[in-house]
């Protein structure tokens, strides 16, 4: 039988796992982010980056291999996980066609995790930056927020896609596709600015002590 106990061991082989160079999703018996908050106060990022995977139908933690040389950062964990929300979404194409289940416990995952890394972007990150660079929401984050606001229009139509599919909708996986392509259209630019200039910003604006407390923060994000 699994417990809230057996979750902390569960993460603690995941990491080392992860710092084995092995990805783990690991499925917990219990709430989150009890067991998150104990293992990054007590520096497991600087082993693996740990992202909440998913909280239903059941609670599923991402643990990721790091680059080891380099310290924690929003940066590192934020690449890492534009990354895994990629193969995500290129897994769910690749399988999903012939699985509509497979499709389905992909595109919920993918559209969860997506929805959660662009409200930690808005409601934790883009408000430093806005405060600290004195652009008050006038300049990169603006149109970061714009470009959001597209991707979840194709969000919304993967989530309904995968579910019509499920259902035997012959016409929905389609959809899917194109959702998927429109979607990575923005994605792609969209990831790519915020590696080369927001978040190696946000990093040089938080740096110190409180560099440690953003990324519990963002791994802890309801
Ligand atoms: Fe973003
Ligand atoms: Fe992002």
């Amino acid at each position: 039988m699994s417990s809230p106990s057996t979750d902390h061991q569960s993460l603690s082989d995941a990491i080392l796992a992860a710092e084995a160079g092995q990805p783990q999703s690991v499925a917990l018996a219990g709430p989150a982010r009890p067991v998150l908050r104990e293992l990054v106060i007590g520096g497991a990022l600087r082993r693996a980056w740990l992202m909440l995977e998913n909280e239903r139908p059941i609670t599923r933690v991402a643990v990721r291999p790091r680059d080891a040389a380099q310290v924690p950062s929003v940066f590192g964990i934020l690449e890492d996980d534009h990354r895994r929300l990629d193969a995500m979404a290129a897994e769910m194409i690749v399988k999903g066609a012939e699985d509509p289940a497979v499709a389905l416990t992909l595109g919920h995952d993918f559209v969860y995790g997506l929805r959660r890394h662009i409200r930690i972007e808005e409601e934790l990150l883009f408000p430093i930056f806005d405060a600290r660079s004195g652009m008050q929401g006038q300049g990169p984050t603006q149109v970061m927020r714009a470009e959001h606001r597209m991707i979840e229009r194709e969000l919304d139509r993967i989530v309904k896609g995968v579910e019509a599919h499920a259902r035997g909708d012959a016409g929905a996986w389609r959809d899917v596709v194109e959702a998927v392509g429109e979607m990575e259209g923005v994605l792609g630019p969209h990831n790519m600015k915020e590696e080369r200039i927001l978040y190696p910003m946000i990093d040089r604006f938080v740096a110190g002590p409180e560099q440690a407390e953003v990324l519990a923060r963002l791994v802890l994000w309801e």
